[in-house]
């Protein structure tokens, strides 16, 4: 049954969104239509396999033909054979090595411990039960026809799926413990040119041993071969090595599925290998190993992944955005053109009344969705579920409203960001470590993806077409730490460089359209920080904090250019804008979300990304953008802003700092430095001392991410810098000033 899933892959739409007025300047590359992307994270062909793992053996006791005849009915592509040899050298179907757990063996034959196949003739097995055991463990899925079902031979299941499976499913099957029953491959052979079905098409010979695949190659080379894999067969193992070793006699791989993540998926399909993971039973699984893209899925219950695949479902997770006191933005991507539902309520059992939203996933936005939710109350969790309409797969989500205006609620946010960088991608630890704090909200300060670095999304960097830009969201939304903490965590997601490419300013570089648009389809931004693109904004939570969005890449002049009064990185428009905001603000602690450190240099010389031009590493360099810092560190001291923090990542490793830049002695402002989240590590270095800079904190070489937790009622804030197992490495309280 053919279920195209790359379809959520193949749209083509050369569009650029309303042309961002920063981007007036570029020439919106035309996208080169290539295919699909070139992304390794989908499977090798439109067809992906539903392997009906020993029958339909979650509804059924497995190897029975009952157990088959359910696999059938539930449109499974393949029912998979676990084969052993009896005394006499008849092959049959079954798992264990021994007749006990599946079988009555021990009530028929009590003296002939432990009951091992290969101590059986076939006569012997044929008088077994092989069904009733199956009613005594699952009481709920008994069936009186499962009573008196007998051990089938591998002809006689081969025959019963041909004849039941109008020709339309396939056989797959592993030769278990080879090394028990010598000859087990030749007899494998027989059987399948006596029933005929050596060349069919869909057929697919599997197991752990590679010595037993080599000879079933020796004997009928042109069977797909799969090659099965435990944890500890690949432990230690260099996996492109490994892939590119055993696709000389290997059509695919059977990981446990727990193996399965980007770089084995790039390993094998680079190798053109299938991947068919073991065993996939609950559909929040399925799912996770469909966004990696795999080939198949071994399952004991087919229906929950013919149900996933016959239409489009919620392929990568949920998240929302933007939270204010009374709104959010809701997120969700399909993995075909599809109507999503998003159900909003107080209540997680969703009894009480709901909000209800719709919206349509089409291929423009790469089957991404954002929906804005409106009059909701200030301090509460929501909970959300979403599903795409023609489907029953539901994904639940939360976030918690920030509190009434004027109030003074205790806030604990975590921030972090370079992900997906230098070779590192998912699985991420950081993540999980930040959902066990339960935060308010998660800050994602930039480099949300690396568009410019080989990644098995994109193995031919940098990004250049939209399909690459949203290959790599997807890529890293692959990631279960990440998905997790979207769905039950409100996100304010800004960009950096990666997003686009390194250092890059946005009017002068032609890729800004279009990482833009995928930037915008991947996050759940709203419509009043997307609105031309702006993408810079103030958020509040309460009076605790004013928390202000910059934009440092939308309207930054080159990197190259000298740095002077006519050099900018935010733009005359968002530097005024970011100046009233601290003016009007009465927030007790005001946080600059900015994706550019202040005094670490960054960038190259004469080339000088962040706000430093570094000048005590070359007092010649003329660039860097201190001209404007200066503007903002001056109107912070002469305007007696208090208590303002500037939070970023950027730099790869951790640095907390206060400032002097007045050198009065007081500290006029703080910077939080974390990361990286899943990028190369770096150790610290010197900073430019020109605005008086004080390393309070700094380490590097490690992942890690930030934690800001302020406690209005005792006037401090707290920073803890923790590692990407939650363990905590640095922890500093400030105390505000009124
Ligand atoms: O054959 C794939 C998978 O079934 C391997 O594990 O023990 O269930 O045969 P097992
Ligand atoms: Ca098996």
């Amino acid at each position: 049954m053919k279920k195209s899933l790359i379809a959520g892959l193949a749209c083509l739409s050369l569009s650029v969104t309303a042309a961002a007025p920063y981007a007036v300047f570029a020439h919106p590359i035309q996208n080169m239509a290539t295919e699909n992307g070139q992304s390794t994270l989908r499977p090798l062909t439109p067809d992906v396999a539903v392997i009906a793992h020993r029958g339909a053996s979650a509804y059924g006791p497995e190897h029975t033909l009952a157990a088959y005849k359910q696999a059938m009915t539930m449109k499974a592509d393949y029912v998979e054979f676990d084969l052993q040899m009896t005394k006499d050298g008849q092959l049959i179907a079954m798992h264990d090595e021994t007749l006990s757990r599946t079988t009555n063996a021990k009530e028929i034959y009590p003296d002939r411990a432990p009951w091992r196949v290969k101590d059986f003739t076939l006569e012997e097995i044929s008088r077994l039960d092989a069904g009733s055991w199956f009613n005594k463990a699952y009481p709920d899925k008994a069936k009186t026809e499962y009573v008196g079902q007998h051990v089938p031979t591998l002809e006689e299941a081969i025959e019963f799926v041909k004849q039941h499976g109008n020709g339309k499913v396939g056989l797959y099957m592993e030769t278990k413990a080879p090394n028990v029953y010598p000859g087990m491959e030749e007899k494998v052979i027989e059987i399948l040119k006596k029933t005929n079905v050596l060349n069919d098409e869909k057929l697919f010979l599997e197991s752990f041993s590679e010595e037993s695949l080599r000879k079933l190659r020796t004997l009928a080379p042109n069977v797909k071969l799969i090659q099965l894999y435990t944890g500890s067969m690949l432990a230690g193992k260099d996996v492109y090595q490994e892939m590119k070793r055993i696709s000389e006699y290997a059509a695919g791989v059977g990981p446990s599925k727990e193996l399965v993540v980007p770089k084995l998926m790039e390993a094998a399909h680079q190798n053109k290998l299938l991947v068919h993971p073991w065993t996939v039973n609950a559909q929040e699984d399925m799912v996770s190993l469909l966004s990696l893209g795999v080939d198949g899925e071994f399952t004991n219950n087919p229906d929950q992944l013919d149900d996933l695949l016959k239409k489009p479902f919620i392929s990568h997770g949920v998240a929302s955005g933007d939270i204010t006191d009374s709104s959010a933005i809701l997120w969700a991507r399909t993995n075909g053109d599809a109507g999503v539902q998003f159900e909003i309520s107080t209540d997680s059992n969703f009894k009480s009344k709901s909000i209800v939203k719709t919206s349509h996933a089409d291929e423009e936005h790469d089957y991404t969705v954002n929906v804005e939710v409106n009059g909701l109350k200030p301090d509460t969790t929501y909970y959300y579920r979403a599903h795409a309409v023609s489907s029953k797969y539901t994904v639940n989500g939360s976030f918690k409203t920030a509190p009434e205006e004027n109030s003074l609620k205790p806030m604990t946010m975590v921030w972090g960001g370079d992900t997906g960088g230098q070779g590192e991608i998912p699985p991420y630890k950081s993540f999980k470590a930040m959902s066990a704090l339960n935060p308010d909200f998660f800050l994602f300060s930039g480099d949300t993806i690396y568009a410019d670095n080989k990644t098995p999304a994109v193995p031919n960097p940098p990004s250049e077409t939209v399909e690459d830009f949203w290959a790599k969201y997807k890529e890293n939304r692959t990631d279960a730490g990440l998905r997790s903490l979207l769905q039950k965590t409100g996100t304010f997601a800004i960009w950096d460089d990666h997003e686009v490419i390194n250092d890059f300013s946005g009017p002068s570089q032609p890729l800004t359209p279009t990482g833009l648009r995928a930037f915008k389809n991947y996050w759940p931004i709203s419509e009043e920080r997307s609105q031309s693109d702006k993408l810079y904004h103030k958020y509040s939570w309460g009076n605790t904090m004013d928390m202000i969005i910059l934009n440092n890449r939308g309207y930054r002049s080159p990197n190259t250019q000298a740095d002077g009064p006519d050099k900018t990185m935010l733009g005359e428009e968002q530097l005024k804008w970011l100046e009233q905001q601290l003016l009007e603000s009465d927030a007790k602690v005001k946080l600059i979300a900015t994706s550019v450190p202040i005094s670490v240099p960054t960038g190259k010389t004469n080339s000088r990304d962040g706000w430093a031009n570094a000048d005590q590493i070359n007092p010649n360099d003329p660039t860097g953008y201190e001209t404007e810092f200066k503007k903002i560190s001056d109107f912070i001291i002469e305007r007696g802003i208090k208590n303002v923090f500037f939070v970023t990542t950027d730099v790869h490793f951790a640095e907390v700092i206060k400032y002097d830049a007045n050198k009065d002695g007081k500290t006029d402002y703080n910077e939080l430095i974390s990361g990286p989240i899943g990028a190369v590590k770096i150790n610290p270095g010197t900073l430019d001392p020109t605005f008086g800079p004080e390393k309070l904190y700094a380490e590097g070489n490690f992942f890690n991410f930030g934690v800001f937790k302020v406690d209005p009622a005792n006037k401090q804030a707290t920073v803890e810098i923790q590692d990407e197992n939650g363990k905590t490495h640095f922890t500093h309280t400030f105390q505000l000033e009124d």
